[in-house]
């Protein structure tokens, strides 16, 4: 079938008013554009997979009593359990002396809520060095196989998107990749899908000669490691675990050991950190389990019940919040990925879509939400995982999570809070190892000094004070 007929017999007719319109070439682009996307994916598979994703927003939003928390054999907790933290610290240690662990950031988000047209990697949180977030994680990493030693190496796999890659690899490249090996840094590219409009029946023109597109979500994750072949890196780098992170957590502990060996002492195949949910409407999805398999619900999902319900001590029921920092290990990825490529499901988000109309032949920029994007979530595999292979570790949020969603000044997850929680951890440090800082100042110490409060001790009796907040 041609490219026309395999849009127009999945009800796409609308595409093409405007054709005879056009001039040659620019039929040819149409054409040619509309190819390259049914050939990842059908048009008739677009269509119902919108429908479905549809109907899964409408069961989802029932509350549902079938979702209960992880059972206690999959969660543990490692605050207030400093036996339990350095045990599993020792462990992951072993296996990064070993260079088996591989890190995947996921950097391919648009940023929308930030408001920033730059990636949110490059953001400057307004620290008193400056420092953007990817320059943070790079220096965690450097500093990381300085403290593990014995030449370990830890691989970094960095996921963009169409229209993230280009300033992120620039932004390395300006930045002389912060210091790390380059031949250790891998970028690679998700994938995009064309949008619908609000009923999730017709799709929507960019422009004359091309559909409107964005990425498929953080779940598109999955579909890029295939396409780019990246467990056959893994596997000739030697790597058998791999820690998944986001870029707009600028406390994340990338490759952190502790996570690391909890997995290999307990042969997980797949783990998530949680912090403890701020309030029943903070926006953050809930670990939890349906049908006993775990599972993620998200906040977009959820039902105001579900969100608000509590337990026998008062305590929110469902209060595990999924921060995405994952585990995965290797042999599970060999294993499953194809499954999870072909099966996962979509979700629908909708939003304001800037489109080209064809009847009107005008540019449209919507006050309001004219459309739906499609999206996969990186923990829709969850459920494809048994209990006993699966594992929720719980971390104190003060040390391990402060998103930047929103725009400065806005009530929370922004460039402020992100700010202060890197220097107030950075201070508690400090003043663990004995420094001296006057009350109400707050000190950055420099991720490549330190991976979580060790290497400070030259500071004892260091005096800080508002002329003196920085530690290189
Ligand atoms: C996400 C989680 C939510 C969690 C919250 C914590 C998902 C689906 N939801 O929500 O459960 O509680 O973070 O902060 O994971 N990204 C891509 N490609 C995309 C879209 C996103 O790489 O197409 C990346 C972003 O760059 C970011 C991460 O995924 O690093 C999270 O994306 P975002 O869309 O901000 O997630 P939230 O809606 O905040």
């Amino acid at each position: 079938m041609g490219v026309c007929e395999q849009y127009k017999s999945a009800g796409q007719d609308q595409l093409f008013e405007h054709f005879e319109s056009l001039e040659k070439n620019e039929q040819q682009t149409l054409l040619d554009n509309l190819e390259k996307v049914a050939n990842r994916v059908s048009p008739e598979k677009l269509v119902s997979d919108c429908k479905k994703a549809i109907q899964l927003a409408e069961e989802n939003s029932k509350a549902g009593s079938h979702i209960q928390p992880l059972p206690s054999s999959s969660y543990e907790s490692i605050i207030d359990n400093p036996e339990a933290e350095t045990r599993y610290f020792n462990k992951g240690v072993e296996s990064l002396e070993r260079s088996e662990v591989g890190v995947i950031l996921l950097a391919g988000g648009q940023g929308t809520r930030l408001g920033s047209s730059a990636p949110k990697g490059c953001y400057d949180i307004g620290l008193p060095s400056g420092k953007s977030l990817f320059q943070i994680q790079a220096e965690r990493i450097y500093r990381l196989q300085k403290l593990v030693g014995k030449n370990c190496k830890i691989p970094w796999y960095i996921m963009t998107s169409e229209p993230t890659r280009n300033a992120t690899e620039q932004f390395f490249q300006e930045n002389n990749y912060f210091g790390l090996n380059h031949g250790d840094i891998t970028f690679f590219n998700q994938g995009t899908l064309p949008a619908f409009d609000l009923k999730g029946e017709k799709l929507l023109l960019g422009s004359p000669t091309s559909l409107v597109q964005s990425p498929d979500g953080n779940g598109g994750l999955y579909r890029a490691i295939k396409e780019n072949n990246l467990v056959d890196d893994f596997n000739k780098r030697g790597i058998k675990h791999l820690y998944m992170y986001c870029v707009d957590n600028v406390l994340s502990l990338v490759a952190d050991p502790t996570f690391i060996g909890y997995a290999i002492e307990h042969k997980f195949e797949l783990a998530t950190k949680a912090v403890r949910k701020r309030d029943a409407h903070e926006s953050v999805g809930l670990i939890a389990t349906k049908d006993k398999r775990p599972c993620v619900i998200e906040y977009s999902e959820i039902s105001k019940e579900l969100a608000e319900a509590t337990d026998n001590q008062g305590l929110l029921k469902l209060r595990a919040a999924n921060i995405v920092n994952h585990y995965y290990s290797v042999n599970l990825l060999e294993r499953e990925l194809d499954n999870w490529c072909d099966n996962m499901s979509y979700h629908i988000a909708k939003k304001k879509i800037p489109i080209y109309n064809n009847k009107t032949g005008e540019f449209e920029k919507p006050e309001t939400p004219n459309g739906i994007k499609l999206e996969q979530f990186i923990f829709d595999v969850f459920p494809t995982i048994p209990m006993e292979k699966f594992g929720c570790l719980e971390v104190q949020r003060s040390k391990e999570f402060s998103p930047l969603k929103n725009g400065p000044g806005s009530a929370n997850d922004n460039p402020e809070t992100s700010r202060t929680a890197y220097l107030k951890l950075g201070t508690s440090w400090l003043r663990s190892a004995g420094a001296v800082i006057d009350d109400n100042i707050l000190v950055e110490v420099s991720s490549a000094t330190t991976y979580k409060g060790e290497n400070l001790s030259q500071f004892k009796g260091y005096k800080f004070d508002k002329n003196n907040s920085y530690v290189e």
